[in-house]
Parts: structure tokens; C-alpha cells; sequence
């Protein structure tokens, strides 16, 4: 399994690389990869396994953070109700995902983002679109998708799709004023 020694940080230039495209069909070793990303998101969110390994909790991971350039990342959202009950769970295990819309309405999470590769809390507004769609190849149904994506989890997919272009979370963040209201923004819990 995958634990926090495996990930790189933004101290690594592999980082910022632009990560390659994946062909398909899926090689067993890029569809181990992808598995395994997938799992290490699920278990970093359950209490007992994170604790026991030292995994810090995240909704995704892009293969980048492993130090593989490849355009792959794992996603899991769950959606609890005001009792604590899982709702649904987004999972995906997506290869060469691409934005194919977007609105022009922003978001942002209340709290500002947060990354594995990231060690310290960054404060600042990250402005993301509202809702977007996306297409890849899901590695979990083994389907080509196509994700109509708003709130908490169109974030997060943009927040993973950025590293596959080298980018960070802090990158968005307005310098000289972080917190500065995002015009024409939803703002996300
Ligand atoms: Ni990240």
C-alpha cells in the first residue's frame, strides 16, 4: 500500500512537470498505480487506518504526487447528511481527464485548500469554476465518463487536474490580498 513516504512534496521539482498522457488500453502496471492511488485516498479518510499508518486525509491525489508523471488521479468524495450517514461516495480512478465545459460562475472552498504534497496550511481563496464537465477514462468501472461535476467535488477535481499541469493550489492565490472576495463566487463549505 501507499503511505505518506511515497508522496513528494512541493520542495520537488517533479512537482511542476507536466505530466504525459496514458495510453489505453490500461497496462497493468498503470492500472495497479491507479488502484493503488485510489486506495490510498479511501484509506487516508478512515479514522483507524490513517492513525495506524500516519496518513493525512485527502480527497485526491494526482500520480505526479508519487513522482510519476503520468496524467492519472484518484478521487473519493463521500456526502454525509446532518447525522453523519454516508449519502453517496464520488470514486474515480481517472486517466487523461480533460475539462470539455465550464461555467463562468466561480467557486471557492470557505476554508482554502489544503494538498498532500503541501505541507503547511496556505491561507488565501482559491478561485475554481462553479461546475464543470469533464471526460476521461474511469480506471474503477473501467468506462470512458463524462462528469458533470458542481460544488465540493468540481473543486477537487480541478484542484487535481491542475497538478497535472505542474500546478499548485497557492498558485491561484491573489499575493497581495489572499483573502480577497472572488467576484461573482460561490462560496463552499
Ligand atoms: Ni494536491
Amino acid at each position: 500500500m501507499l503511505l505518506m513516504k511515497d508522496i513528494i512534496d512541493d520542495g520537488d521539482p517533479r512537482i511542476r512537470q507536466i505530466s504525459k498522457e496514458v495510453s489505453l488500453p490500461l497496462s497493468k502496471e498503470d492500472e495497479d498505480l491507479i488502484i493503488k492511488m485510489h486506495e490510498f485516498i479511501v484509506n487516508s479518510q478512515d479514522d483507524e487506518i490513517s492513525e495506524r499508518y500516519d496518513i493525512r486525509p485527502a480527497v485526491g491525489i494526482a500520480a505526479i504526487q508519487l513522482g510519476i508523471p503520468k496524467r492519472m488521479c484518484a478521487i473519493h468524495v463521500p456526502t454525509y447528511d446532518e447525522d453523519g450517514e454516508l449519502l453517496k461516495s464520488d470514486d474515480f480512478a481517472l486517466i487523461n481527464p480533460k475539462i470539455v465545459s465550464y461555467t463562468e460562475k466561480k467557486s471557492y472552498l470557505k476554508g482554502g485548500e489544503g494538498c498532500l504534497s503541501v505541507n503547511d496550511d496556505v491561507e488565501g481563496l482559491v478561485p475554481r469554476y462553479a461546475k464543470i464537465t469533464v471526460k476521461a477514462y474511469d480506471a474503477l468501472t473501467k468506462k470512458d465518463v463524462t462528469i458533470v461535476a458542481r460544488g465540493f467535488l468540481s473543486i477537487c477535481i480541478q484542484h487535481e487536474l491542475d497538478h497535472l499541469e505542474g500546478k499548485l493550489f497557492y498558485d491561484h492565490i491573489n499575493k497581495k490580498n489572499p483573502l480577497q472576495p472572488i467576484p461573482n463566487a460561490m462560496a463552499i463549505d
